[in-house]
């Protein structure tokens, strides 16, 4: 079945890139404004893009119906800080009360009863009870469409809660670390179940190739 996505109303273009392009991971990500104070809000169009810099892009929708810009998007584009929590199962019901779309000024953190702490760099404070938070400054917001945004930030501090990292491979460790990833609409997925594959070198390839 060929699809001719340009062709198709933008709810159902969402529809097929969500539902096909997945687990996505999921970014709670807070942001902070004078006017609003502590904000907070998950993001599953979210992905590291790349090391030296580290860099990390989410991909900010507007409000379905009224088409304004979501808080997090008006925040990083007013003051250019944030911070990208990941979200494991132990968050997974707090960040879900992140999503509602309370009124700006209402804090989504303080509802979800997460508590706060100040961060090392940026203004806007890191979730405590997240595995692993990064602290980003905004290389730029680019409007790829009137109801989307996409934010590239470079990370300009990492945390991750003690344990959970072995600190001579700098790899995390993946019998404690349960990240959970966003199928499609309301369906999520545990990230429990690891198999290993290596890449083989090409001479042990061709010998293999013989073998068969
Ligand atoms: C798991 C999950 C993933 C989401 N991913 C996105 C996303 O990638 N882009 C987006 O614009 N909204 C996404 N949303 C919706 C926003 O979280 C929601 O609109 C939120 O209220 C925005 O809050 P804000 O106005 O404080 O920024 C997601 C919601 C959930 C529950």
């Amino acid at each position: 079945m060929k699809i001719d996505i340009n062709a198709l109303p933008p709810a159902d273009q969402y529809k097929l890139l969500s539902s096909t392009i997945v687990p996505r991971p999921i970014a709670l990500v807070s942001t902070w404004s004078e006017k609003g104070g502590d904000n907070a809000a998950p993001f599953s169009f979210f992905n590291v893009m790349g090391e030296n810099p580290p860099v990390l892009v989410l991909g900010l929708e507007t409000k379905r119906g009224s088409g304004a810009l979501k808080d997090t998007t008006i925040n990083i584009r007013d003051n250019g800080q944030y911070v990208v929590h990941m979200v494991d199962e132990a968050l997974a019901q707090a960040m879900n009360i992140c999503a509602i779309d309370f009124p700006s000024g209402e804090s989504e953190t303080s509802h979800a009863k997460l508590e706060l702490a100040e961060s090392s760099l940026v203004k806007p404070k890191r979730i405590v009870a997240a595995p692993v938070a990064f602290e980003c400054e905004r290389i730029a917001l680019l409007q790829v469409s009137p109801g989307r945004n996409i934010a590239l930030g470079k990370v300009v501090m990492m945390h991750v809660r003690d344990g959970l990292l072995d600190p001579v491979t700098h790899y995390i460790d993946p019998e404690k670390y349960h990240p959970i990833g966003r199928m499609f609409g309301r369906l999520y997925t545990r990230t429990r179940d690891h198999f290993e594959m290596v890449v083989p070198g090409h001479a042990d390839w061709l010998a293999n190739q013989a073998d068969v």
